[in-house]
């Protein structure tokens, strides 16, 4: 909190309020405007929610405006140039980055809960074999609230610990079998000895028949990946975690909340929709034609991958995607990808167009994302799957912070009423 204040007078009765201004460590500052509804009985009206902070956090800091993006005070850029995703997922948990010792308690706690129970395992024969691998993961993380009566105390800190470790070491084993349910294939068990990413590609990709050796280079990029995805502070399913959270509801059902939030395309699927739309354009003679349409009011196609609630400047993690596509491709032999060529193309079009020069809509993280996971084998409809495995431990952190917290509230917005006013019940043989 700080000294200034914000003085409201409502002009009808010459009432007056004053406000407090909170501060943050950095960015703008934020109004306290929960006195209002006592003092003045008015509500904030603001969809989207443009310009309303839901909470106080201490985990992810954005600039929107200058392209900055911080996990614990510590920029995007050097996490993804000399960290891994583990040791990123300890400190947006913990706060702090681990010493040798307490990533390796952690990386051995992840390690030894990546086995599913076998009934759970058998949920997926209750799924369509072409259901879409998001349907099933959402199931099957709000079915782990069925296994786990012995460690869903919310009030209890070990619960929660048990409950982060578990979510972070299952989702890739969940994601695996909802992939070889698809392909009919039969599942494969994680593997201790193998790190974070290696064991999900080789859950992903070995059959029992046949050798299979993960190629270091796809786990790393993997593993850069999962680390640009871990957290984004108050996206739209972070805040589905968190608002599903506040009613005490268990974890597993909250993260399920936000498995769910994350599948639009207007947010994590994206990344889905991105090669979708590169592939409808085909190659770069449509390009024209297909920002045109992208600008016409009439026609609901958009650039998918461009654009940015809080960016109006390049996303910092798109820009180390597109440095990471080069290197990718080139190491994995496949230098000439095309899909990589036209959306480069794509971008150099789009931002020299005044359309979206002038509403600021730049490469988000999820425009090349995509072009990497295809080159790794990963097939199209397995992307958000892949980003709700990162985001997992943003969602846990977010949830531990929020439980955590003493002054915690049910979430519960209000609305700005347009309805009928009340009026009396018309019998059916009354009505027109
Ligand atoms: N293509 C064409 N026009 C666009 C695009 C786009 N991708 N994005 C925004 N615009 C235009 C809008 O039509 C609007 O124009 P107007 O002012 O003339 O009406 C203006 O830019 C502002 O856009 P809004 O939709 O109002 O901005 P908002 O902050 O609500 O939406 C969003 C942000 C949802 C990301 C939007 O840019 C979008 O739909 N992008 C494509 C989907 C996408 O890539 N989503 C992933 C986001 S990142 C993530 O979640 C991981």
């Amino acid at each position: 909190m700080t000294d200034k204040k914000f003085e409201l007078t409502d002009l009808a009765t010459g009432k007056k309020s004053t406000l407090d201004v909170k501060t943050p460590t950095i960015g703008p500052n934020v109004l306290n405007i929960a006195p209002l509804a006592k003092d003045h009985n008015v509500f904030t009206f603001d969809p989207g929610f443009m310009s309303t902070a839901s909470c106080e956090s201490k985990i992810t800091y954005i600039d929107g405006d200058n392209g900055i993006l911080l996990h614990r005070g510590i920029p995007i850029e050097q996490l993804a140039e000399k960290s891994n995703f583990l040791e990123v997922s300890y400190l947006l948990i913990n706060g702090e980055l681990p010493n040798g010792d307490q990533l390796k308690e952690f990386s051995h706690a992840i390690q030894y809960h990546t086995m599913l129970n076998e009934s759970l395992l058998r949920f997926f024969n209750g799924f369509h074999y072409n259901a879409h691998p998001m349907a099933m993961l959402s199931g099957v993380v709000a079915s782990m609230s069925a296994f786990y009566h012995d460690s869903m105390d919310i009030n209890n800190p070990r619960h929660r610990e048990i409950f982060a470790h578990r979510i972070i070491a299952k989702i890739p084993t969940i994601a695996a079998a909802a992939y070889k349910h698809s392909l009919g294939q039969p599942f494969i068990y994680p593997r201790n000895d193998l790190d974070y990413c290696s064991n999900l590609l080789n859950m992903f990709f070995s059959v029992p028949c046949e050798n299979y050796q993960v190629d270091p280079v796809a786990a790393q990029a993997l593993d850069l990946l999962f680390i640009l995805h871990a957290d984004h502070e108050q996206n739209a399913s972070t805040s589905t975690v968190r608002l599903a959270g506040s009613t005490g509801t268990n974890p597993y059902s909250a993260i399920s909340s936000g498995i769910s939030a994350l599948w639009g395309p207007a947010h994590g699927g994206a990344n889905e929709a991105v090669l979708a739309m590169l592939e409808q354009i085909g190659t770069v003679d449509n390009i024209t034609k297909y920002v045109a349409k992208a600008k016409d009011k009439n026609d609901n196609f958009r650039l998918m991958g461009f654009g940015h609630r809080v960016y109006k400047n390049f996303d910092p993690r798109a820009t180390i995607i597109r440095g990471m596509c080069h290197k990718v491709l080139a190491k994995l032999g496949k230098s000439d990808n095309p899909l990589f060529e036209l959306a480069l193309r794509l971008e150099e079009v789009a931002l020299k167009d005044e359309y979206f020069i002038e509403r600021k809509l730049y490469p988000n993280v999820d425009f090349y994302s995509g072009v990497i996971y295809s080159a790794l084998g990963i097939p199209r409809s397995m992307f958000t799957v892949m980003f709700a495995i990162a985001r997992a431990v943003g969602w846990v952190a977010h949830w531990q912070e929020m439980i955590a917290d003493p002054g915690m509230k049910i979430g519960r917005p209000r609305q700005l009423y347009t309805g009928s006013a009340k009026r009396d019940y018309v019998d059916i043989s009354k009505r027109g």
